[in-house]
């Protein structure tokens, strides 16, 4: 059957306006928002719900179309775009978006895929609750993609990553086949947990459409400050002492070396660092707490002031207005942006053992300052998960395509191999698309390899669903 053919029917499902095919409509979609990884698509469509969610995997799998999944399309690894061959269906959730319920005695909400995280939040909080995540793409991203990339961000030290945050999900399997794994409950001990395999599968497994979300009390009080180190290993020994006062109460401790800082204030107009003295590392830490705002206050002080005394602490600014603390988060916040608009920054996304944090920013740091002495060293991030954004960028006098072609590969692959020498990961957070899916081979075990491509073969034998994506190319042709 021919590409006009698929047109025709796909439109037979969800309607001609939410089946687009001309280049100009297709092209947003087809491309990744910072412009790194462009492909083409057949066809957009945009199901209404789950039930031409599941025609239209029904239709595709009968007619051997691959699908790629697709939410606010904000993946930083390609994982939401189709490659260049144009053979590919995107199929975009962001219609399904419909809050469906809202428990606040089970503490749980159902959202479908489209809802974006932060329309997610704003219900949560109607409803004098709080779901946690928290991601600077917030007014992007959607849910269903939370789940496909087991999204982390800023808040996972005190409520852990997406998967830590579903219950239930509702998903259509790559035949069609709608599964109603909307489960609400907190125990259920009845065999596989299946659900966990759509989750950090970015869409290669199947379709989510809706997930059961778990929300936790509105916490009563907050405290934010902005603090200058001399050596992340100065902020790792203030993040022990902060932890043994306030315990679960410390909600964030993100890392930004001076040069992200940097980056920020020179391209955010308006922007002032918070401090008057400048380090060459900083950490946003913030408090959240069911205790009155006064006790909070106290203990979070008592701890700065303590680090500030035996000199742990350069500099500290308290945010005392909501509106300080919006200001600062929106300094840590649009370092990834800014970075996407200047260009030329390698992104790793590394995650090791807690302890390793310092040992691991001095090593890499040498190695690349070895292989471009010039470059910026733009670091920041999930300090507190183990988690750091080591993001080399050019020098400002170098355009980005020179410094990648002479840098980019090289960096990676030794800063990657530095964190797997410390018994890391080589992506934290941001998951695999097809960015590092090939590397991939470097690090997994041939055994745990087979494991997945057996997964997959189980669930999408004909190898459309999300293709070339999360799984290393090599094994594809076991077939
Ligand atoms: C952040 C994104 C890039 O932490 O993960 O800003
Ligand atoms: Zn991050």
């Amino acid at each position: 059957m021919d590409n006009v053919t698929h047109i025709k029917n796909l439109s037979a499902i969800v309607g001609a306006a939410h089946c687009l095919d001309a280049e100009r409509d297709t092209r947003s979609y087809a491309t990744d928002y910072r412009g790194v990884f462009i492909g083409k698509a057949l066809a957009v469509v945009r199901p209404a719900d789950t039930a031409q969610v599941s025609l239209v995997m029904s239709y595709c799998h009968a007619h051997d179309v691959p699908v790629v999944p697709q939410g606010g399309n904000t993946s930083l690894l390609g994982g939401a775009v189709p490659d260049d061959t144009g053979n590919a269906v995107i199929l975009s959730l962001s219609r399904l978006n419909r809050v469906r319920t809202v428990d606040a005695v089970n503490d749980t909400m159902v959202v479908e895929a489209g809802v974006t995280l932060q329309e997610a939040r704003s219900h949560a909080e109607v409803a004098r609750k709080l779901f946690p995540l928290r991601i600077g793409s917030e007014g992007s991203c959607q849910i269903g993609g939370n789940l496909s990339t087991n999204a982390g961000g800023t808040a996972v030290l005190r409520y852990g990553n997406m998967r830590d945050l579903i219950l239930g999900v509702e998903v259509v399997l790559p035949w069609g086949e709608v599964w109603n794994g909307l489960r609400a409950l907190r125990k259920d001990n009845t065999g596989y947990d299946l659900k966990q395999l759509f989750i950090g599968a970015e869409g290669t497994l199947g379709v989510v459409t809706a997930v059961v979300l778990k929300l936790v009390p509105k916490p009563r009080s907050e405290s934010t400050a902005f603090l200058g180190f001399k050596s992340p290993r100065g902020a790792l020994s203030f993040f022990g002492a902060l932890r043994k006062r306030l315990g679960q109460d410390v909600t964030a401790f993100e890392l930004i070396s001076a040069a992200a800082l940097e980056l920020v204030l020179d391209h955010l107009p308006d922007a002032r660092s918070p401090l008057s003295v400048q380090s060459p590392w900083y950490v946003l830490a913030e408090m959240a707490s069911g205790r009155a705002q006064e006790d909070l206050d106290n203990a979070f002080y008592e701890a700065l002031q303590a680090g500030l005394e035996d000199g742990t602490i350069e500099d500290a600014a308290i945010a005392t207005a909501d509106s300080h603390a919006a200001e600062f988060w929106r300094l840590r916040e649009e370092i990834s942006d800014t970075q996407t608009r200047t260009g030329g920054s390698v992104r790793c996304d590394i995650s090791v053992p807690l302890s390793q944090i310092p040992a691991f920013i001095e090593r890499a740091t040498e190695s690349v300052l070895r292989i471009a002495p010039q470059t910026r060293m733009v670091i920041y991030g999930h300090m507190g998960d183990g988690n750091v954004h080591f993001n080399p960028l050019r020098p400002a006098d170098v355009p980005p395509k020179e410094y990648l072609a002479l840098a980019g590969a090289q960096i990676n692959k030794a800063v990657d191999e530095i964190a797997v020498a410390m018994d890391g990961s080589i992506s934290a957070e941001h998951g695999v698309g097809v960015g590092k899916r090939d590397e991939l081979l470097t690090v997994k075990s041939a055994t745990e390899l087979e494991m997945a491509w057996r997964l997959k073969r189980a669930f999408d034998p004909k190898n459309l669903l999300n293709p070339g994506k999360v799984l290393p190319l090599l094994h594809t042709a076991e077939g």
